[in-house]
């Protein structure tokens, strides 16, 4: 049983109830940390619910994953995502689904350091390479299209911890004349503040450990998407290469995530008080 209306509910009706059904066997509203590793199945070979084993399948891990795809897709219907230990093993999981050896990654000058130091340290020397340009600048970012193939750009907006803003609509139209995906990240924003497939990106990923956790006391990462053919192969990375995320982690981020809009009406209101009195100030010259 579920308490939404799937096609015509507001951003904290979804952040509340999406994914939140019943739990089956005793009611609870809130879905329980399934902490068991393994799941009998109902005879040989018939899986019970689908489930099988922790690290692929999880129904606490399944209650956040339906909830932040309800957030980032606008809607309770479509999209997939997908929840990792961190959101570098977020990335290391997309990265790995989307790419091949040879591929090229056009990427923000100043996205998160761990992201570059992924792209450089772990992913280069297994023969994925990147460009790094301003992604506010399109037309530094077309030139770097039109040097060679590129499977993907890679943009992070707002950036941790410069701020600096790129145009995702914009992005979006470029990435779709080169054929490449538009990945963002989406971690800062937050799905409150910005939609970015909504926008025309393909992927959205997220660090959970921020703001969607809110609590800062667990560590996460999310992959969203409404490609199929992709969600298919960021799931095979979840369950083959294994860094899914706990049933304790998830059930962290789904309590953080029923709190984000009124979390986040209160960081804009802080940072808006802050930006006018340093407006105001006579030692500062720009904010
Ligand atoms: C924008 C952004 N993306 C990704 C990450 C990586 O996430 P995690 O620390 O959960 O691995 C961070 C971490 O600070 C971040 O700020």
């Amino acid at each position: 049983m579920t308490f939404i209306d799937k096609h015509n509910s507001g951003f904290n009706t979804r952040a509340i109830h999406a994914g939140q059904d019943l739990d089956p066997v005793y009611g609870a509203v809130v879905p329980p940390i399934h902490l068991s590793s393994t799941y009998a199945p109902e005879a040989i070979g018939k899986l019970r619910k689908g489930y099988d084993y922790g690290r692929g399948t999880n129904p606490t891990r399944d209650a956040l994953q339906n909830q932040i795809a309800a957030l980032e897709t606008g809607n309770a219907e479509t999209g997939f995502a997908y929840t990792f230990s961190s959101g570098l093993a977020a990335e290391t999981a997309l990265l790995m689904a989307a790419c091949e050896p040879g591929d090229r990654v056009i990427v923000g000058n100043d996205v998160y350091g761990g992201t570059y130091r992924l792209l450089d340290k772990v992913l280069r020397p297994w023969k994925l390479e990147h460009q790094v340009v301003d992604m506010s600048n399109l037309d530094q970012v077309r030139e770097a299209l039109s040097a060679g193939k590129a499977r993907m750009l890679w943009v992070e907006t707002p950036t941790n911890p410069m701020m600096h803003v790129a145009d995702i609509a914009a992005l979006a139209e470029l990435a779709r004349e080169f054929d490449a995906l538009l990945v963002v990240d989406n971690t800062f924003a937050t799905p409150y503040l910005q939609l970015p497939l909504q926008l025309g990106a393909d992927v959205v990923v997220h660090s959970t450990t921020k703001y969607m956790g809110g609590h800062s006391d667990t560590i996460g990462g999310a992959v969203v998407t409404e490609n199929e053919e992709l969600a298919q192969a960021v799931n095979f990375q979840q369950f083959a290469a294994g860094a899914s995320n706990s049933p304790l982690d998830s059930y962290l981020v789904t309590r953080g995530l029923k709190t984000l809009g009124v979390r986040m009406d209160r960081h804009v209101s802080n940072a808006t008080a802050i930006a006018e009195w340093l407006s105001e100030h006579p030692g500062v010259e720009a904010v």
